[in-house]
């Protein structure tokens, strides 16, 4: 009965859903284990640094989408880091304590990477490592406001240890059969104000030069989060300030930091997949969801964030899962987006009607039937500014998308996609239907569990049973329309 497009039911796990994996034997399939590169392909440690012919380096490509699994979904991501200044591919944040205990792991993927021909910028830290080495030369310290009072003995242990750290990196990396350069007199800072703290200073800047050159190069740099004033006083600064600081210089595509804990865990463990800063911060931080350290990284992520276009993204997960966090649309930590504040509304008492019909009617330039309003919906995701909205209703015991609409001045932006992350959270197992000559199809393609094209329209449903599919597709295909004569142009 279909005209093909049947992509079998599915299920929603996680922060979108995922496309069926393809013959992928070394992870059986199975999108959600962690993934390292085969045998073979990250080298054993000892081996010295060697650039690939262009037919290994075929060879390496061609064994690297056969083993990341989703071809076309590797595919897209491999282009987009590719495009544009290489420099701008991503920015890697890894903690002290996660760096010494995933040294292999960590190094061997980023030693795959330059094999892509890809240099994410990495950003280190050292605090247990530098608690350790004051401890062994009784070197007393103290916190002040969560700051390490450092004193000119403190410094020097800082700085060598750091720097320590770094070259530990760089050499895993060499290692692997990647290349990395040490980046050690990189972040300019300041002392800090209060002058009680001694040798802590504050970032006032990043020199990109050596930088720029170490990817000019093929090498990764790792950066050292020891900070210097003009006097080349080395100053004890914050490695997720440093990051910040990295991040706002080089406006790279992905922002990561790398933690054991793998992502932010909700009260009883599991990882959150998605977060909306503006919408969800607050009432995660109310419910207790997230405390401490973890409350901590999100204030201050979405203070980066707020400093950067809506459109970028964080994402905290493990080293055990950089690759296929950075090349498949899942991955497997927290995904964080600064996002705009999506209204939810279970009625349309207190929805401007008017403006409602203005939005709908504008992004799909046609008319809403005139009795559009007085049906029954179950929910309404509003942009308070009215530029895009998501109408869901009950059919024949499912929940139904009905309307999803972005003006067309705010389309591309990102705002449908905030639009439906809201509603996903809400409706995990939906169906809809969209004209098979609408553009937005292959993004909903993306986005379905199951497909099925009709002539004029197609069927799209996410989580839905077997038992259900046929049903949502009978309904769907007879619903009248909603939407009547194009507008007239003013
Ligand atoms: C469909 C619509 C709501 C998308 O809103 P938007 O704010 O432009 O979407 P975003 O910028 O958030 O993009 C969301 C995703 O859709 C993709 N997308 C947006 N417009 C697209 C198009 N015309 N063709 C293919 N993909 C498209 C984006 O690339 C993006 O993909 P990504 O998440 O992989 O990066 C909007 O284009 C619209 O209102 N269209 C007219 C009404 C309509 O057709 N509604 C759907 C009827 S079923």
């Amino acid at each position: 009965m279909s005209e093909g497009l049947y992509k079998g039911p599915g299920e929603v796990r996680g922060r979108r859903p995922v496309p069926a994996q393809q013959g992928n034997g070394a992870r059986s399939g199975d999108p959600f284990l962690p993934w390292h590169p085969p045998e073979g392909l990250a080298r054993g440690a000892g081996a010295a640094p060697v650039r690939k012919t262009s037919v290994e380096n075929y060879e390496f490509i061609i064994n690297f989408f056969k083993n990341i699994g989703n071809t076309k979904e590797a595919n897209t991501y491999l282009r987009l880091f590719k495009k544009g200044n290489p420099s701008r591919f991503a920015v890697i944040k890894v903690g002290g304590k996660t760096l010494a205990e995933t040294m292999p792991v960590l190094s061997g993927d980023l030693a795959y990477l330059t094999n892509l021909d890809l240099f994410p910028v990495i950003v280190h830290g050292g605090g247990p490592q530098i608690d350790r080495e004051l401890d062994v030369r009784r070197i007393a310290f103290e916190k002040k406001d969560g700051l390490r009072v450092t004193s000119r003995e403190a410094i020097d242990v800082i700085r060598e240890v750091l720097e320590d750290a770094n070259r530990k990196l760089v050499e895993a990396i060499r290692a692997q059969g990647g290349d990395a350069e040490g980046i050690r007199l990189a972040v300019k800072a300041r002392p800090h104000p209060d002058r009680d703290l001694g040798f802590v200073g504050e970032v006032t800047g990043i020199d990109l030069k050596p930088i720029f050159r170490a990817i000019r190069m093929d090498r990764i740099p790792v950066v050292s989060p020891v900070g210097f004033d003009d006097y080349g006083q080395p100053l004890n600064v914050n490695a997720d300030v440093v990051a910040r600081a990295l991040v706002l210089a080089l406006r790279p595509k992905k922002f990561i930091l790398l933690t054991d804990e793998g992502g932010v865990r909700d009260g009883s463990g599991k990882i959150i997949p998605f977060i909306n800063l503006t919408a969800d911060l607050q009432g995660m931080q109310e419910r207790g969801e997230v405390t401490g350290g973890m409350a901590l990284k999100l204030r201050e992520t979405k203070q980066l964030l707020d400093e950067l276009p809506t459109t970028m993204f964080v994402t905290i997960t493990s080293p055990h899962s950089l690759i296929k966090e950075l090349f498949t649309v899942k991955g497997s930590g927290t995904f964080i987006k600064l996002g705009s504040e999506i209204e939810h509304h279970r009625t349309w008492k207190g929805i401007n009607r008017d403006r409602m019909r203005t939005l709908i009617e504008a992004s799909f330039g046609r008319k809403l039937v005139r009795d559009y309003f007085q049906r029954d919906i179950t929910s309404i995701f509003l942009d308070p500014k009215y530029r895009g909205c998501a109408v869901m209703r009950k059919m024949a015991g499912m929940d139904y998308l009905d309307k999803f609409a972005v003006r067309k001045e705010a389309q591309g932006e990102g705002l449908g996609r905030d639009v439906w992350l809201a509603m996903l959270q809400e409706y995990p197992k939906l169906f809809w239907r969209s004209r098979t000559s609408n553009p937005i199809n292959s993004w909903y393609f993306d986005q379905s569990t199951g497909a099925v094209k009709f002539g004029d329209w197609t069927v799209f449903w996410i989580g839905l049973r077997e038992s259900q599919i046929r049903r949502a597709i009978k309904t769907a295909l007879k619903l009248p329309p909603t939407l009547q004569d194009p507008l007239r142009p003013k």
